[in-house]
């Protein structure tokens, strides 16, 4: 490969991604009860941006746990699996993943980076960054839906597929097995699932990582009504929602809403929409779900992975597991 093809960027999201899967999702969502829309519309620049933010907020743990384990465990991760190709899904500033890229790369197995991501943005600027950093990594990056178009297909074998951030947990329990399913039918038997999540704990814990003091997660849960006004001319006022951060004790998850300061009336040109808001109501725009390590493998288990090594921070806060096909 000549050293300028060794960064490549396809953009796979169908062309009419942001009219036909964004009006779908936008007319289901604010049309039902209760109103909720699917998080993958806040990741336009600035809520990519604003998610970078959160990931170095005080009260923001998961990102910080989840690199003490990588830090301690990346070495054994690349001698276990001596993969060749990292492909990793929901990648936004790649961060965390060079501690991947560093052990793989020093244990001579890797050949290819494979980032993922429904935000252009996010990848041009981390894979820029790491074709810099890793010169003789090829870094193949995919714009793309994780939930509709998984995009592997040719890459050199074995694969190692991360999913960090504890992004599963923004799924709820249907959609995860359907993501288990599709996911496991897609790799070989050489390949290796590296799954980051996020354990149930303290309640103020929980709340307080979504929901910070400075308002970071706030702006970053009202972005989402920025994205709408622009893409679908919306006439939501970002001002007239609270941010909310919910402890669902019984689905043990954390749900993100806006709830209507006041009564008001939205209208979505596009979508021929009038949305009437009553004051406090909500409109639940993220799901957090947390995770025990029994039910955890139980799931992936029915999903097709059979989970092989996990570990957690010394205080227990979060997991990284490595699965493989059943
Ligand atoms: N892995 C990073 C980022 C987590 S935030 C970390 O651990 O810090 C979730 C990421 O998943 C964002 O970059 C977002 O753009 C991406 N994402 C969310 N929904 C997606 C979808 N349906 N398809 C592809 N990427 C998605
Ligand atoms: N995957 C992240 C999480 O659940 C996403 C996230 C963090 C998030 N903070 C948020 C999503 C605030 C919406 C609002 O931890």
């Amino acid at each position: 490969m000549t050293p300028q093809s060794r960064f490549t960027l396809e953009d796979r999201l169908p062309a009419d991604y942001f009219s036909n899967a964004l009006h779908a999702d936008v007319t289901r969502g604010l049309g039902g009860t209760p109103r909720t829309l699917p998080p993958k519309w806040f990741y336009d620049k600035r809520g990519s941006d604003l998610f970078e933010q959160i990931t170095r907020l005080p009260e923001y743990y998961p990102t910080r746990a989840e690199q003490e384990i990588l830090t301690r465990r990346a070495p054994e991760i690349a001698a276990l699996t001596r993969a060749s190709t990292l492909v990793e899904l929901g990648s936004g500033s790649s961060r965390k993943t060079r501690l991947l890229l560093d052990a793989l790369t020093a244990g001579g197995s890797l050949v290819r980076y494979a980032p993922l991501d429904v935000s252009a943005s996010a990848l041009e600027e981390a894979g820029e960054a790491i074709r810099r950093d890793y010169p003789g990594l090829e870094v193949t990056a995919t714009v793309a839906d994780f939930e509709t178009d998984l995009a592997l297909s040719d890459e050199p074998g074995p694969r190692l597929l991360a999913f960090l951030g504890s992004t599963i947990g923004n799924f709820d329990a249907a959609q995860r097995q359907t993501f288990y399913r599709t996911l496991s039918l897609a790799l070989s038997s050489d390949d290796v699932l590296l799954l980051g999540a996020d354990l149930v704990k303290d309640p103020e814990v929980l709340v307080r990582a979504y929901d910070d003091s400075q308002g970071v997660t706030a702006e970053f849960n009202k972005n989402v009504l920025y994205v709408l006004n622009r893409e679908l001319g919306a006439d939501f006022d970002p001002e007239a929602f609270d941010h909310v951060a919910v402890w669902n004790a019984d689905e043990e998850r954390i749900e993100m809403r806006l709830r209507a300061k006041v009564a008001q009336t939205v209208k979505v040109p596009d979508l021929d929409l009038t949305v009437e808001f009553a004051a406090g109501e909500d409109l639940r725009t993220e799901l957090s779900c947390k995770f025990r390590r029994e039910t955890l493998t139980r799931e992936l288990y029915e999903g097709g992975f059979t989970v092989r090594d996990w570990w957690t921070d010394p205080a227990s806060r979060f997991a990284l597991l490595l699965a493989v096909p059943n």
